[in-house]
């Protein structure tokens, strides 16, 4: 069920009756909250912040699994706090933080794994560039999936309407406190929030006009699935198909040996991990040596292998690609530690099935069908056709670290060829709206051993990321305002991801489907040792 439509009666009188005095932000703000009105919208406070201001977030409740206690906001703003019913019995909680000092441009924000959280680091973001920006809770509280359970319009909420809702929410009200309209409108978002913003794309085009969409959860129902799938590879902790962390280790050294090169040089990064045709037969404990820390056991080869091996489903359907090779140091703590994937469990019990009591272990083929059959709320978030905001004018910088422990880099590919073949268009006409770019040795949506620091977070937010080259939302605005497209982005490493201690190296990322390759070794910290080939 979608929110209802918005008479446009409602949305003149809102702007009209909301009187604010913009000479005085301060005024403006303490008078928004009762004069902002909008169907199914209770402000709930609006406080004018300084700069500076050290904002201490509600922690009550499954609210403290969130882990965001407070949050810093470096430029002047209204915090406007809503509450938003989205049907009889779901709703969600949303925030606009509106920086006095307006770009004009108007920003939403998405949610993470399956969680119920406002990405404040993602709001402050937008606001600290002069965004008006929202951000909501996806129609739940806390990281877990309980809320599903029997309420399919809370799913509803986390699928899409949350959202589109707080687009239309925080659009009315933008205007309402700044008295004029936004200029352009951009979405911001990782993992959920990538496939968040895809979804936007998808089925409401014109919400925005650029939307910048890393590691996105497509093809959401089966990556559950797979996520769970891991387990039935390695079996439980310490049973004789199970590899520790230190054997983890083991196998991520033996796969740089064998694929680091491909690109062209050995620093500890695998630019393409498609490329990379990893075997682990050398791992192989000879006869007389079975008890060597530095070997595997068969049964442990085995499982190997199985992880790097995309999980099919009944009649041989592909379910998700291959965990792609080379993010086995994470990986060892997240997805082969012979324990349920929780998200998993969470999206089958209170999602798919309605059973609070289904184990992870009883995941098959079987439930990985229902689960991509039942996609409550179209959630799975696959739609090849994105015309109708190609027409609009709409730009996509779609990203993906290619070292990504959680959602595997080569599902990324699959949908941007889903895409192309769906629209009959090339790489080369696509180019002109969507573009798609491999970042090597990023883990998922930050983090890792490559040159991630792209301006995707707020922790990125560092010196070397401040212009539109070093920074995806910035170069996003670029793009839709001026016409300049990225050919690369350029990613950043701090040493020891600490920017106070300097720049350790800088990469420039191509467009898929280039891929990056290092043409002068002796100098592959250097940009310019890299190009951009077929
Ligand atoms: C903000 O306040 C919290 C405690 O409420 C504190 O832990 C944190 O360090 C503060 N952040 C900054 C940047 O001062
Ligand atoms: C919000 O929705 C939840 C269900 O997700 C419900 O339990 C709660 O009562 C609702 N709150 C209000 C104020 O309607
Ligand atoms: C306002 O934002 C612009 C960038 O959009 C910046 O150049 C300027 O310094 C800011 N002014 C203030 C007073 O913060
Ligand atoms: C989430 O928590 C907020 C308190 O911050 C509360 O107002 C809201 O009703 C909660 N939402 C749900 C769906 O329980
Ligand atoms: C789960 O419960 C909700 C609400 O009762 C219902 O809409 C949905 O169809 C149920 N799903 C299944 C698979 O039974
Ligand atoms: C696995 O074995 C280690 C070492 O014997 C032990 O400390 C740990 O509790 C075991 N873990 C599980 C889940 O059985
Ligand atoms: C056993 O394996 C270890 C590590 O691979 C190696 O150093 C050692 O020489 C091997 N011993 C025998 C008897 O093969
Ligand atoms: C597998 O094939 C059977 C028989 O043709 C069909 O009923 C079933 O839906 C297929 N399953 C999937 C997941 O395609
Ligand atoms: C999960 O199911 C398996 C197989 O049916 C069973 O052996 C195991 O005890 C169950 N675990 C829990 C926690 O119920
Ligand atoms: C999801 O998995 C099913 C098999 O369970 C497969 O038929 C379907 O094509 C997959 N969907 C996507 C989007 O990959
Ligand atoms: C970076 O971290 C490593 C490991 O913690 C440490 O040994 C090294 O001294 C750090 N480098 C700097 C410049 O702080
Ligand atoms: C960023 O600032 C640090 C010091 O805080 C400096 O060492 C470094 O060179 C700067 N990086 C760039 C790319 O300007």
């Amino acid at each position: 069920m979608r929110l209802r439509a918005l008479p446009l009666s409602a949305l003149c009188a809102s702007i009209v009756s909301a009187q604010t005095s913009y000479h005085n932000p301060a005024s403006a703000c303490s008078s928004i909250a009762s004069s902002f009105h909008y169907p199914d919208v209770t402000v709930n406070f609006a406080h004018y912040l300084p700069a500076g201001t050290n904002i201490s977030l509600d922690q009550t409740g499954v609210l403290a699994s969130c882990g965001r206690p407070s949050q810093v906001v470096s430029v002047d703003i209204c915090r406007v706090a809503m509450f938003v019913k989205t049907s009889a019995v779901s709703n969600i909680t949303l925030e606009a933080w509106l920086p006095t000092n307006w770009t004009g441009r108007f920003l939403s924000t998405g949610n993470g794994g399956l969680s119920g959280c406002i990405q404040y680091e993602d709001v402050a973001y937008g606001a600290d560039f002069g965004f008006a920006t929202v951000g909501a809770n996806s129609g739940h509280n806390g990281t877990r999936g309980t809320a599903f359970y029997e309420n399919g319009e809370v799913v509803a909420d986390f699928s899409y309407r949350s959202v589109h809702t707080g687009v239309l929410v925080g659009k009315a009200l933008t205007k309402a406190y700044y008295e004029k309209d936004f200029k352009k409108s951009y979405y911001l978002g990782c993992s959920t929030g990538g496939r968040q913003g895809f979804k936007e794309v998808q089925d409401f085009p014109e919400d925005f006009d650029g939307v910048v969409l890393g590691a996105p959860a497509l093809a959401f129902n089966n990556l559950s699935s797979w996520s769970g799938s891991f387990l039935l590879k390695t079996g439980p902790t310490n049973s004789s198909t199970w590899l520790n962390p230190a054997e983890w280790a083991l196998v991520h050294a033996d796969i740089l040996t064998q694929c680091d090169g491909i690109d062209g040089v050995m620093d500890g990064i695998i630019e393409d991990p498609q490329l990379c045709a990893y075997t682990p037969a050398n791992l192989l404990c000879s006869p007389s040596n079975t008890t060597s820390t530095a070997c595997l056991s068969s049964a442990q080869v085995a499982t190997v292998r199985q992880v790097f091996e995309p999980y099919y489903g009944e009649n041989g359907s592909l379910i998700f690609p291959r965990m792609q090779p080379g993010s086995e140091l994470s990986d060892a703590f997240i997805y082969y530690t012979g324990q349920p994937f929780p998200y998993t469990t969470d999206w089958m019990r209170y999602a798919i099935l309605n059973d609070t009591t289904w184990n992870a272990s009883e995941l098959n083929s079987y439930y990985a069908a229902l689960a991509s059959e039942r996609n409550p709320a179209d959630i799975s978030t696959w739609k090849g056709d994105l015309s109708a905001f190609q027409k609009k004018g709409g730009k996509i910088l779609h990203y993906h670290g290619q070292a990504d422990s959680i959602i595997t880099s080569a599902n990324s590919p699959r949908y941007y060829e889903h895409v192309a073949e769906t629209m009959g268009l090339p790489p080369r006409d696509l180019d002109e709206f969507y573009r798609f770019f491999r970042i090597g040795g990023m883990d998922h949506c930050a983090g890792g051993v490559g040159a991630w620091q792209i301006g995707q977070t707020l922790a990125s937010t560092a010196n070397a990321t401040l212009d539109a080259q070093h920074n995806v939302l910035l170069r996003m605005v670029e793009w839709v305002e001026e016409g300049g497209a990225p050919e690369t982005v350029t990613g950043v490493k701090f040493v020891n991801d600490t920017a106070s201690l300097g720049v350790d190296f800088v990469r420039n990322h191509c467009k898929y489907p280039l891929r990056n390759f290092c043409k002068d070794p002796a100098n592959y910290r250097s940009p310019g040792a890299w190009e951009c080939v077929q």
